[in-house]
């Protein structure tokens, strides 16, 4: 197995967002992911508290270290053909752009 080209971590548990949707993101990255082929490279997990409750459903992909605040299902479409697949982050979504949101 080698190592997944993008590796991200949703956050979906604490305080903030599973209530906000984390979960619903979840699934949706990974469907987003699945219908293109792409379970052998890139990777979507589930994480614990990101400690940015408040801004979440928080998205972390690494080995970029960027972070989106406030994800939407509606958003994973973008993330996904955008990031994921094309490199160019999604900067209205970014943590730093959005400043802090708590
Ligand atoms: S609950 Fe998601 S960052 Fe804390």
């Amino acid at each position: 197995m080698s190592i997944y080209r993008k590796h991200v971590f949703v956050c979906t548990s604490g305080k903030h967002c599973p209530q906000a949707g984390g979960e619903e993101v979840l699934k949706c990255l990974r469907a987003e992911i699945a219908s293109r082929g792409l379970k052998e490279e890139i990777r979507i997990n589930k994480s614990g508290c990101l400690d940015q409750c408040g801004n979440g459903p928080m998205v972390v992909v690494y080995p970029d270290a960027i972070w989106y605040a406030r994800v939407k299902p509606s958003d994973c479409q973008e993330i996904v053909e955008s990031h994921l697949i094309g490199d160019k982050p999604v900067e209205r979504l970014l943590l730093d752009h959005r400043g802090k949101l708590v």
